[in-house]
């Protein structure tokens, strides 16, 4: 996923541009840049590497004295092409007169190449993307009308593509185009923004339009205008941001991440709030229209920490509506007989709702004829296009590339919606049903109560930070909370963590146990605990360091024990995903990670 941003209007562009591009970081840092339309002349500035070095690149060219008022910019997340200068857009036209940016996949972009080529087109970069600079330019010079050139041109281009593209020949106007890649249009007064998310248009307009699929933009600094693909003006809402600055500030937290796991009891409390009152369970603003008699089977397509979650929700939904929940991932579906049909619900879960694996996997899906509903962060995303039911999951942005806050979420809505379906098709007594609803109720006061004694597992992580890998093993609830300890501590420490059902462990990875391994192990209440202590005795038997998670500390085989408050099994997920974050945070902290921008990592992953 990459970030663009667009402004026209009165100010000094560079600033604009990077204003927008630093709030789009989480998008993607690989490389980033600027186009300015200066007096007839495009010019363009690129830095391989974080956004600081286009900063150093643009005081050392004084860029910012320029006086363009209309420009264009992208902070790159690689996809085709390593990290690099040359790979870095905004891309221009031999001619250099044509200059965009890109973010998607172009899937033709090598015959693409080749036919620009034998026309005697130069190439300069390793990007699917030049090919569309080229394609562009080729029209326009046909043409004349950059408008036109654009319209022409998408007809030949395959894939997901959101463009903003610029012609010095006509300084009066930026355009934008988008087909499976998010682009919103920031209306101001006597100046307008275009960009791929919301958070680069925070504190600079009020009122948004968000670009639909084969749409065209003409944005001028007075008026913009929408088109569809025949060129046939559209009239399009014009809607209020509903976020505030303050999102995209740390409010002083040393980090996103941790401001953003600090969140989750008020989050919780918010969600719980809105869909559960006097023991009974309201939508809100989720609209679930499934046809639940229908229903055989839920299957749940989903990536990363979402997939997690979806895995928790199949332990609870199997125990408590007695129906298949099948956990696929997105990537794999399409690969595969899923045995979908109309008496499947898919449900889709992810925090960006860009995914392009867990969209790939629905569009399959929905031509099966299954029941679509979807999970996410981001109502105004790409992936609500393909759902039947949405069910917004009310976190807040979440800026950090690792999620906790949104994972905290999906976990709420898949057991308000677990209690909900129960309801429905009448799997549950009402004082089991008041008991749930109570235990829910009791979890946001636990996880503070977790996050006030943080200091203890920052201390716990001075340690663990010297270890190249890290073992986490867990039985029942809690597996998935396994893997998504394992991937919080991965991805933002670097240090190579997996997880096992702790069954598993002698079948192989036993092997692995040493000294330098430390595993460590969550426990919950009931039937799971016995066994997972005997695991736990197993792992000190070969001299690893054991460490537990999870309730009162129940014996002297730890040589660390993070204890948390109790909770009925079933929701004990909610409670000890707060720790293996907190773990996972201040290892990466130890160690001075880039935390909230992880290397080779983005905030979503919108190619397949
Ligand atoms: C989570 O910390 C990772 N950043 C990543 O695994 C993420 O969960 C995954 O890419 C899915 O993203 P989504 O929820 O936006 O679909």
């Amino acid at each position: 996923m990459c970030g663009i941003v667009g402004y026209i209007g009165n100010n000094a562009v560079t600033e604009e541009l990077l204003n927008g591009l630093k709030n789009l970081e989480y998008r993607g840092y690989d490389s980033a840049g600027i186009a300015l339309n200066d007096n007839q002349k495009i010019v363009v500035f690129k830095a391989s590497g974080k956004l600081t070095n286009l900063n150093a690149v643009l005081s050392e060219k004084k860029a910012q004295s320029c006086s363009s008022t209309v420009g264009i910019g992208h902070i790159r997340w690689a996809t085709h092409g390593k990290p690099s200068i040359e790979n870095a857009h905004p891309h221009l036209s031999n001619d250099g007169n044509l200059v965009l940016v890109h973010n998607g996949i172009i899937e033709n972009y090598k015959e693409l190449r080749q036919q620009l080529t034998n026309k005697g087109v130069v190439f300069h970069s390793q990007t699917d993307t030049e090919a569309a600079v080229h394609l562009f330019a080729e029209e326009y010079k046909k043409c004349g009308s950059l408008e036109q050139a654009v319209r022409k041109a998408l007809s030949q281009i395959k894939g997901a593509f959101a463009f903003v593209i610029m012609h010095h020949a006509e300084p009066d106007k930026i355009i934008a185009v988008r087909k499976n890649a998010p682009l919103i249009i920031g209306c101001g007064n006597n100046e307008n923004y275009v960009a791929s998310d919301i958070p680069a248009l925070l504190g600079k307009v009020k009122h948004i339009i968000h670009l639909d699929d084969d749409e065209m933009a003409v944005i001028k600094k007075d008026n913009v205008t929408v088109k569809d693909v025949l060129g046939n003006i559209i009239q399009k809402k014009i809607e209020k941001i509903s976020l505030q600055p303050d999102v995209i500030s740390k409010n002083g937290y040393a980090h996103f991440m941790l401001k953003e796991i600090c969140e989750q009891p008020a989050i919780l409390r918010n969600v719980l709030q809105k869909h559960i009152q006097n023991n009974e369970i309201f939508l809100d603003d989720a609209k679930i229209v499934v046809h639940w008699e229908k229903v055989r089977k839920v299957v749940i397509v989903a990536c990363g920490t979402s997939l997690h979650a979806a895995m928790v929700a199949k332990k609870v939904w199997e125990e408590w509506l007695k129906i298949p929940v099948i956990i696929e991932v997105a990537s794999e579906f399409i690969y595969q007989n899923n045995l979908i049909d109309e008496n499947s619900l898919v449900i889709g879960v992810s925090q960006s709702g860009e995914t392009a694996d867990t969209i790939t996997a629905l569009k399959q899906a929905k031509i099966c004829k299954a029941q679509i509903m979807v999970l996410t962060n981001r109502i105004d995303s790409s992936i609500v296009r393909y759902a039947d039911s949405v069910v917004p999951l009310n976190a807040g942005v979440e800026i950090s590339v690792a999620a906790t806050k949104s994972y905290m979420a999906q976990l709420a809505a898949f057991y308000w919606i677990g209690l909900f379906m129960t309801q429905k098709i009448n799997k549950i007594s009402c004082l089991a049903f008041s008991e749930k609803l109570q235990t829910l109720r009791e979890i946001p006061e636990k996880i503070e109560e977790i996050l006030s004694h943080r200091q203890y597992i920052e201390s716990l992580a001075q340690k663990l930070k010297t270890y190249a890998a890290v073992v986490f093993m867990a039985r029942g609830f809690n597996l998935p909370t396994a893997y998504e300890a394992a991937l919080k501590l991965k991805e933002i420490s670097y240090i190579n963590a997996n997880a096992y059902p702790a069954g598993e462990l002698k079948h192989g990875p036993i092997a692995l146990l040493d000294e330098q391994m430390p595993v460590i192990a969550l426990f919950e209440e009931g039937e799971t605990k016995p066994k997972l202590l005997s695991n736990c005795e197993e792992a000190k038997a070969r001299y690893a360091p054991v460490i537990g998670i999870g309730g009162k500390r129940c014996s002297d085989v730890f040589d660390a024990y993070i204890e948390t408050p109790d909770t009925d099994a079933c929701f004990s997920p909610l409670l000890l995903c707060v720790p293996i974050q907190l773990l996972a945070y201040y290892t990466a902290k130890a160690l001075h990670r880039e935390i909230d921008q992880p290397r080779n990592l983005a905030k979503s992953v919108t190619v397949e």
